[in-house]
């Protein structure tokens, strides 16, 4: 048997990891200077979560779910995505009676099963936000602003495309007007089975047939009430005002049953079909819907493999050299072990050579692994009471004294 990574799975080889690393790191950084703070929920929940808060006539339910029952019979699922779990955790601890907004991000895989292509996984991960007890606009400017800083630090180009989905209230009135107009239409089967259940949900149908048939439909963009076309309004002069472009898309219904008013989504051209790198919206109702007071909401989560593929492609340049390659042979060795930890525990990055190798190799070792400097340990320079510290980038070598060398390797750039 030959084993390999299950299907839409994937390893992250060192040089992905790292990538995914400097993300989780930006991420973490840019949400701390947002004033979020990071909750971690588990891997799988109850299925119930998912199905009353995704939707049930969502595709993430309804097809994409890796559901299975634990050996106490409990109806488990693997993460499909965040919000759900994020509110649930909210509900459960009684978050909302802390001071608000409540503002919390996670970062961490989630598992759809999903036809596996470029972009698309099975487990992938999300950097997400979300923020609880903020209703006006400008919460949802934050939030978008805070997803489209992080592509600028990426140094990945971006579309925003925004649409607002109404409240409960003008939502109604649309679907009237949407299940009228969809009823004239033919459409797959997958659809005609949407129309009374979730009318919304058959304008995302992925089907070239459906879609051109779709076309003139009418959109809920067209029937906002006031308040909710007032709020639209004024995120997009938020928007303005920070300089975010955007492009408005009455089309954008977003996949999750929980939205209302605000959705939007950063798009690409890079990917094909994959062309969202991230989503999110405002969901004032989902709280309430999980068991929790009224609370407000709004989110975003961003698809950290398909970022990654694209901060991949652009990275192209070298990375530097740094640490340090402590060289030295038979005698020597047992000397230089001493100050290969020693160094480490101050914070030094030092590697030497674990298989008894010469000199030369040893230095072609460091060459390989793309260290800074080589730290000599010969044995003339030792009888010396000395090292010599040759820099791999000039090729300038210098002997320095055993006692000032902690000192001297301190001080050196791109050591540690
Ligand atoms: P979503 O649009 O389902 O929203 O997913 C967000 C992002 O996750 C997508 O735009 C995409 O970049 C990435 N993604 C989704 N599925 C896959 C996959 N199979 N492989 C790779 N990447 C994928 C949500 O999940 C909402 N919870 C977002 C949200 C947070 N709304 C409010 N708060």
């Amino acid at each position: 048997m030959k084993y390999t990574v299950p299907r839409g799975t994937r390893d992250l080889l060192p040089e992905q990891a790292e990538v995914f690393r400097h993300m989780e790191v930006t991420a973490a950084e840019l949400a701390r200077i947002y004033g979020y703070h990071e909750l971690r929920t588990p891997m799988f929940e109850h299925s119930e979560l998912f199905e009353r808060g995704v939707g049930e006539s969502t595709d993430i339910v309804e097809k994409e779910m890796y559901t299975f029952s634990d050996r106490g019979e409990r109806s488990l699922t693997l993460r499909p995505e965040g919000t759900a779990p994020v509110v649930r955790a909210v509900v459960e601890h009684k978050l909302y009676n802390g001071p608000m907004p409540l503002k919390l991000f996670y970062w961490g895989p989630m598992f759809r099963y999903e036809r596996p292509q470029a972009g698309r996984y099975r487990q992938f991960w999300q950097f997400g936000i979300e923020m609880f007890g903020a209703e006006g606009p400008r919460a949802d400017v934050e939030v978008i602003a805070l997803g489209w800083r992080w592509f600028q630090q990426l140094g990945i180009e971006t579309e925003l495309v925004m649409n607002s989905i109404g409240c409960p209230e003008c939502r109604a009135q649309y679907r009237q007007v949407l299940i009228e107009y969809l009823r004239k239409q033919e459409l797959c089967a997958n659809c005609v089975g949407r129309i009374d259940r979730n009318p919304l949900r058959v304008l995302d149908c992925k089907h070239k047939e459906c879609q051109r048939r779709l076309e003139q439909a009418p959109l809920i963009s067209e029937h906002l009430c006031q308040p909710c076309a007032d709020h639209f309004q004024a995120v997009q002069t938020g928007l303005d005002q920070l300089e975010i472009s955007y492009r408005l898309d009455g089309r954008l219904v977003r996949g999750l049953d929980y939205y209302n008013r605000t959705t939007f989504e950063y798009k690409t051209k890079e990917l094909g079909a994959q062309d969202a790198l991230g989503g999110g919206g405002r969901y004032d109702g989902l709280v309430e819907l999980l068991g929790g007071p009224t609370v407000p909401a709004v989110g975003f989560a961003l698809g950290v493999d398909r970022i990654e593929l694209l901060c991949s492609a652009s990275a192209g340049a070298e990375t530097p050299r740094s640490g340090l390659f402590l060289v030295a042979t038979g005698e020597t060795t047992k000397k230089a072990d001493q100050w290969l930890y020693s160094l480490r525990e101050q914070g030094v990055a030092v590697q030497a050579d674990l298989l008894e190798r010469s000199f030369k190799a040893q230095f072609k070792q460091a060459d390989r692994n793309n260290c800074r400097y080589a730290l000599i340990f010969g044995p003339d320079e030792l009888a010396r009471g000395e090292a010599e510290v040759r820099d791999l980038e000039t090729g300038k070598q210098t002997a320095v004294a055993l006692e000032k060398l902690t000192e001297h390797i301190l001080a050196l750039e791109g050591v540690k």
